[in-house]
C-alpha cells in the first residue's frame, strides 16, 4: 500500500499571525485522521520559523515552496536545502507551474533542486502538467513525460512525492475530471517504473471533490492551494473518506 500525501500549499498568502490563527482551527480536526495518512503545509518562506515551532511535536509536517540548488553562495533573494532544514523543513515544492511560468523555471533547474533538496534530506514533491493549451494539442502525455525524463535525471525515486497539477484545474475551479487525473497518474507510474512513488493530484481540489478524488486507484493524494487556506475546508479534505 503507497502512503497517503495531504499537502495544503498556501502560496504567497498568511503572515504569521494568520499562520498561527489557522494552527488553531485547523490542528484539533487531526484527531480524526487515519494514523498513516501524511499531512503537510506548504508555507512561505517567512512563516517557516513560526510554523516549526508550532508544529514541533505533531504529526504535520512542514514544507518550503522552493529551494535553491547551491548550498551557499552570492544568489540574492534565494534559499538553500541546509537553510530549510535548519528551520525543520521535511518536504519541499519543485516545479511548480507558477515557478515555471512566472520564474522561468526549467526542467533543468528543477532537476537541479530535486537533487539539491535530496542531498540536505528534504523530500521534494516535483509537480507537473500540462498547460490548457497543451492539452488541446493533444500533448498532454508528451509534455508529462518529457518533464518527468529532464527532470529526474539521477534523483532518487524512494525519496519523493509527485503531484499532478494539469495548470488549466489550478485556481480555476475546473477540477480534471477524476478518470482522466487518474489515467495520466497512471501514465506517470508506469514512466517512472517504480510503483511505490506517491503521485497526488492538485488542482481545484475542495472538500466536495476530494472523496471521489481519493477513491481512484492511481491517486495517492491531494496538493490543495485555495482550500487549504481555510482550517475546516483543509481538515474536511485532510480526513476525507
Ligand atoms: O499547488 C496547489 C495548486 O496549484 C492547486 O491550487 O487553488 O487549484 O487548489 P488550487
Amino acid at each position: 500500500m503507497r502512503r497517503k500525501v495531504i499537502a495544503g500549499n498556501w502560496k504567497m498568502y498568511k503572515t504569521q499571525a494568520e499562520a498561527q490563527d489557522f494552527l488553531h482551527g485547523f490542528m484539533p480536526h487531526l484527531e480524526k485522521t487515519p494514523e498513516e495518512r501524511e499531512v503537510i503545509l506548504c508555507v512561505p518562506f517567512t512563516d517557516l520559523s513560526i510554523m516549526s515551532r508550532n508544529l514541533h511535536g505533531s504529526r504535520v509536517r512542514l514544507a518550503a515552496q522552493n529551494v535553491h540548488w547551491a548550498t551557499e553562495g552570492a544568489y540574492t533573494g534565494e534559499v538553500s536545502a541546509p537553510m530549510l532544514v535548519e528551520m525543520g523543513v521535511s518536504y519541499v515544492v519543485v516545479g511548480h507551474s507558477e515557478r515555471r511560468q512566472y520564474f522561468g523555471e526549467t526542467d533543468e533547474t528543477v532537476n537541479k533542486r530535486l537533487k539539491a533538496a535530496q542531498a540536505a534530506g528534504v523530500i521534494p514533491i516535483l509537480c507537473v502538467g500540462e498547460t490548457k493549451g497543451q492539452r488541446d494539442a493533444d500533448q498532454t502525455e508528451t509534455v508529462i513525460l518529457q518533464q518527468l525524463d529532464e527532470g529526474l535525471v539521477g534523483v532518487d525515486l524512494s525519496r519523493l512525492v509527485i503531484a499532478y497539477e494539469p495548470v488549466w484545474a489550478i485556481g480555476t475551479g475546473d477540477t480534471c475530471e477524476t478518470l482522466e487525473a487518474n489515467r495520466v497518474i497512471g501514465l506517470i507510474r508506469k514512466q517512472l517504473k517504480d510503483g511505490d512513488v506517491p503521485i497526488q493530484y492538485g488542482g481545484s481540489v475542495k472538500p466536495g471533490n476530494v472523496d471521489e478524488i481519493m477513491a481512484q486507484p492511481e491517486i495517492d493524494g491531494a496538493l490543495v492551494g485555495g482550500a487549504s487556506l481555510e482550517p475546516d475546508s483543509f481538515a474536511r479534505i485532510v480526513n476525507y473518506q
